[in-house]
C-alpha cells in the first residue's frame, strides 16, 4: 500500500515542492517529500513567486528545502510522481536493479485537464496553472490511493 509519495521535477523548487504542499494539506495521512533530478538549487528554499502563490491558496511551502534525486529513493518511496516526460526519464534511468517503485507522471491523476505535462512555471511564469492542475491531481491520487487500498 503506498504510504509514502515523493514528488520530482527538474529544480525542486516550483513544481514538485508546491505538489508536496499541496497534497500534505489536500490529502493527509501519507508520507510527503519532493526532489529535483537536477542538484542546481540543493538547500534552497522554493521559488519565492511559487512560495506566494501557493501561501494564498493556504499552501505554505517556505518549510521545504531542495535536494537532488538519488536511485535510494526507489527505496525510500513507495511512489514517485513527475511532473513530466524528461524527469521522468532521468528517474527511471536510476532505477536499481530490482526495484519495481512504481513511477508514474503527475498528469495521470487528472481527471478532466488533458495534458502530458504539469508546465515548468520557472519559465512560464504562470504558477496558479501549476496550482490548478495540483489540485486536480490530489483527487485523483485520492482516488488512486483508495482503489490501491481497497484492491
Ligand atoms: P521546477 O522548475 O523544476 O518546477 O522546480 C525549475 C526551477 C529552476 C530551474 C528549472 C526549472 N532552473 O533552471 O534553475
Amino acid at each position: 500500500m503506498p504510504r509514502r509519495i515523493l514528488f520530482v521535477c527538474l529544480g525542486n523548487i516550483c513544481r514538485s515542492p508546491a505538489a508536496e504542499g499541496v497534497m500534505r494539506v489536500r490529502l493527509p495521512g501519507y508520507d510527503y517529500d519532493s526532489a529535483g533530478t537536477s542538484g542546481w538549487h540543493v538547500g534552497e528554499p522554493p521559488y519565492p513567486p511559487m512560495r506566494r502563490a501557493a501561501a494564498a491558496r493556504g499552501y505554505p511551502v517556505d518549510d521545504l528545502r531542495a535536494r537532488q534525486f538519488s536511485p535510494g529513493d526507489f527505496d525510500a518511496f513507495d511512489l514517485i510522481v513527475t511532473m513530466d516526460d524528461d524527469n521522468l526519464a532521468t528517474v527511471e534511468a536510476m532505477r536499481p536493479q530490482g526495484s519495481d517503485t512504481r513511477v508514474l507522471r503527475c498528469v495521470d491523476f487528472l481527471k478532466d485537464t488533458v495534458t502530458d505535462h504539469v508546465p515548468d512555471p520557472y519559465y512560464t511564469g504562470d504558477f496558479e496553472t501549476v496550482l490548478d492542475m495540483l489540485e486536480e491531481a490530489a483527487a485523483g491520487l485520492e482516488l488512486a490511493m483508495k482503489q490501491a487500498e481497497t484492491g
